[in-house]
């Protein structure tokens, strides 16, 4: 039994993130083809009532026609379709992914004890707390007197975007961390969907089928949400991927480089959406981030990890910190009770294997501290110290 449990766990994971990926592809597809749409879409060649735009495609074979229209009081199609379902499962598989790779797996990817010693449990428990507190305080903003003058229900916004990322770099593990911000960003942008976007176009809806004139401003209040959703796409998107990226997680300062990350997706987005060309301005701050996030994250002189002073280390030193701490998961056998099968097809069995990934050991046991994961196999700081100066003695296998 406990060689299936993590065995059926790993393609549950498979299967969950292949959905995932493919639904979340139609979301933002089908996103940005409606944002391409209205940016494209010009007056009608042949003016007709109710026909404010029209727009010509040719695609795989065929040759597409659409009109953007106000729909007339008793004016509706047989069939209308919606664009919801692309949201939905975007984010029912990413919840369900959430709780496979952080909420099912003793905390070993949701908490570090080096950030703090929130155990497991709690740790879910905030989580999932966050992600529905989040839309609540929310959507109380933006429908509250305050949510009115937009400007002030922005500055409210961002200033708790930056306290959620502060608090919870400082409670999960970082890579966590970064996926909360981002699965609290879907959360919000699939209630957006549900609870402000499809009702408004259901009363238009339903206003244009009992014949009266429907209220249009309705439209506009959805608008204004899937404004937000617009904002926060590409930094969701970024977050997707963050865990690839352990300079960003890992970074002693990581909120800071999460945020400035989300600020710079999200000037990109405004960018590219804003109708007028002078926008462009955005782009300055927008590589600023960029370059405070290069400088922050450039590599540090040698003495600042710890690992410059001391002896020259031996090989057969460095492999036994290797073996004692590592082979647990990244042999060709591994034992441990997770991981069955090494980690990124990482193992270490081989010296030359340790030399060849010496850097990438540097990066992630010596200075960011990622590996051992959550520490499992209780490595010391004199250890990572060690395998330091091994490395940067010239990883020497002698
Ligand atoms: C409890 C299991 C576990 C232990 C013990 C462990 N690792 Fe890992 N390691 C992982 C997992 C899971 C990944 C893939 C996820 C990731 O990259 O964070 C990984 C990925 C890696 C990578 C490849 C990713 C990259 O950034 O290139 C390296 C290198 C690595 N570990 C080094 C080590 C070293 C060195 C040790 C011992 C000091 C160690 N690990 C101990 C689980 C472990």
């Amino acid at each position: 039994m406990s060689e299936w449990f993590p065995f059926l766990h790993e393609w549950l994971n498979l299967f969950v993130r292949w959905i995932h990926l493919i639904a979340g592809i139609s979301w933002i597809g089908s996103s940005f083809y409606f944002m391409w749409l209205d940016a494209h879409i010009a007056e009608p060649e042949h003016p007709r009532e109710g026909v404010e735009g029209e727009l010509w495609m040719v695609h795989s074979g065929g040759f597409y026609q659409v009109e953007k229209r106000l729909i007339r009081p008793g004016e509706m199609p047989k069939i209308l379709h919606w664009f919801k379902w692309e949201a939905t499962f975007t984010w029912l598989s990413g919840f369900v992914l959430l709780g496979i790779v952080y909420y099912t797996t003793g905390g070993m990817y949701l908490v570090d004890p080096a950030v703090s010693s929130l155990s497991p449990g709690a740790a879910s428990a905030i989580g999932l707390g966050l992600l529905v507190s989040a839309w609540f305080i929310y959507d109380l903003i933006f429908q509250s007197p305050l949510g009115k003058t937009g400007k002030a229900a922005s500055a409210v916004s961002i200033f708790l975007i930056i306290g959620v990322a502060y608090g919870l770099c400082h409670l999960f593990s970082g890579r966590a961390a970064y996926i909360h911000v981002g699965a609290m960003f879907g959360t919000l942008m699939v209630l957006n969907v549900w609870v402000r976007i499809l009702p408004a176009q259901q009363a238009m809806i339903d206003a244009t089928k009992e014949g009266r004139k429907p209220d249009y401003s309705l439209g506009l209040a959805a608008k204004r949400r899937s404004v937000h959703n617009t904002y926060m796409t590409f930094p969701v998107l970024f977050i997707m991927l963050s865990n690839h990226y352990p300079m960003t997680y890992a970074h002693p300062m990581n909120w800071v480089v999460l945020l400035l990350l989300v600020g710079a997706g999200a000037g990109v987005r405004h960018y590219m959406v804003a109708k007028d060309r002078r926008a462009v301005w955005i782009l300055l701050p927008v590589g600023a981030a960029l370059l405070a996030l290069f400088v922050m994250t450039a590599p540090q002189p040698t003495p600042a990890v710890g690992s410059g002073a001391g002896p020259a280390v031996p090989f057969t030193s460095a492999y036994a910190v290797i073996s004692s701490r590592c082979f647990a998961c990244h042999s060709s056998h591994p034992t441990d009770d997770i991981f069955k099968v090494a980690p990124n097809g990482v193992t270490f069995d081989s010296p030359e294997r340790v030399k060849a990934l010496a850097p990438r050991i540097r990066e992630r046991v010596v200075v960011l501290k990622t590996m051992p994961l959550a520490n499992k196999t209780g490595i010391s700081q004199e250890e990572r110290d060690l395998l330091g100066r091994w490395i940067d003695g010239g990883a020497k296998l002698e």
